[in-house]
């Protein structure tokens, strides 16, 4: 199965309470498993959902990991009252499909907190049921997944920091690969929840300056750099800033005016479309960091590509999070915070290595590239372990 083919399986699902739309779509299947997260976000259509579950299967393949592409969209606002009634009916309407093979978690709009509360609601057992299901021993791979949620690094749960910190650590790959020293580069970001805050975090600690970060309120400016610490204190669960825990020094400004920000690494980590051809003339940066998914349009990409900067694709950039899942449920890696990183950062590195060396041979996009190695992955592992689950249980694959 080629990676333009159509999707396994479209889902549109109605509220029978509401009337609220909700989708999911599984891209492909490997070894009778697919993964991505359920996002709700008012005006999320069937189509974005088709396209993030495209981007699943590119993550999977991208760190060679077992599973096809899937991901779920419930079209409301996080804030709505109605919400958390609306998700709890999907979940309900999707069992059939999480016990199936579906494995998913946490994405814009939804915390894994309460993900984790509505599929046991509704007895779906642990939003990864179906890939422990399958590991052979869905007790130790259900208790190495539950202690390693139960993990918090420095006052923000392991799984909700794990992503970003891949993100930094892919800025830096390909600011080594450039040559360019990370600790002299600003950075802004767009987004200040799960994946946003971990961003910044991480980056500031590779000693990068962060001099904005956005949430859906506005941006948050200081040319001198952020305390990011004191604002992630500030933060609610849906990673927006408490503008009372503004210093002198730091300044508001439309959100929609973000990339105006003067910086080096440009990191989307909010929504889809953030960046369009439009509005990237107005970067000045020289890489572009895809926290989000599918932030970056493909005119934008070629745009930014004719202008030299660098723009790491968001499954590359992006895929710690999903693959720490992984490796933890099979159990390359224990559930601890420091061999999470080491493991996280080892394999984002060379990830990143090896995507802007081909694409600097070839005289591609970076993002050409991944989606050359990806697919070949995912390809590969397809041919080993079949598209349908077969009675093999799950077994850890290494490149
Ligand atoms: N959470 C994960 O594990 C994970 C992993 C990989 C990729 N992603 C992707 O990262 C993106 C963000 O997900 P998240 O889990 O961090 O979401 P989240 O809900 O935790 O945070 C979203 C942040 O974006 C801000 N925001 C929303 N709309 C905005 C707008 N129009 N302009 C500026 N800021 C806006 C919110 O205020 C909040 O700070 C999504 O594209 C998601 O698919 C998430």
């Amino acid at each position: 199965m080629g990676s333009e083919s159509e999707p396994r399986l479209r889902v549109i699902w109605t509220d029978p309470v509401t009337g609220r739309k909700g989708y999911a779509v599984i891209d492909r299947m490997v070894n009778g498993l697919a993964g991505g997260g359920t996002r709700m976000r008012s005006g999320v259509t069937l189509d974005e959902v088709e396209r993030l579950a495209r981007t699943m299967s590119y993550k999977n393949g991208a760190f060679n990991l077992p599973g096809g592409g899937a991901k779920g969209g419930v079209d409301i606002d996080p804030h709505d009252p109605e919400a958390r009634g609306v998700l709890s009916r999907y979940v309900r309407a999707m069992r059939p499909l999480y016990r199936n093979g579906w494995g998913t978690a946490e994405d814009l709009g939804v915390s894994q907190e309460l993900l984790n509360e509505v599929f046991a609601e509704q007895g779906v057992g642990m939003t990864v049921q179906a890939m422990l299901d399958r590991s052979g021993d869905p007790q130790a791979a259900g208790r190495r997944v539950s202690q390693g949620l139960a993990i918090k690094v420095d006052g923000i749960g392991l799984a909700d920091c794990i992503g970003g910190y891949g993100v930094a650590e892919a800025a830096a790959a390909a600011a080594e690969h450039k040559g360019w020293d990370i600790s002299k580069l600003r950075a802004v970001v767009q987004g200040f929840g799960s994946m946003g805050g971990a961003s910044a975090r991480y980056l500031a600690r590779l000693g990068a300056k962060v001099v904005g970060v956005v949430d859906v309120n506005g941006a948050v400016t200081n040319p001198h750099g952020l305390d990011v610490e004191r604002l992630l204190k500030s933060r609610s669960t849906l990673g927006e800033i408490d503008r009372s825990a503004l210093q002198s020094g730091d300044r508001e400004q439309p959100r929609e005016r973000w990339l105006e920000i003067d910086a080096d690494i440009i990191v989307p980590a909010a929504v889809a479309d953030a960046i369009t051809a439009d509005n990237a003339a107005a970067i000045r940066g020289r890489m572009v960091v895809e926290a989000a998914n599918i932030p970056t349009t493909e005119e934008a990409q070629s745009r930014l590509f004719e202008r030299g900067v660098v723009d790491i694709p968001d499954y590359v950039a992006n895929g710690g999070a999903n693959a720490w899942w992984w490796w933890t449920l099979l159990g390359v890696i224990e559930p601890d915070a420091d061999q999470s990183f080491k493991q996280v950062s080892k394999v984002m590195r060379e990830t990143v290595k090896g995507i802007l060396e081909l694409a600097d041979t070839r005289h591609i996009t970076p993002r050409a590239a991944a989606n050359q190695l990806s697919m070949e992955n995912l390809d590969r592992l397809a041919g080993r372990l079949g598209e349908d689950a077969s009675a093999t249980p799950l077994e850890p694959v290494r490149a």
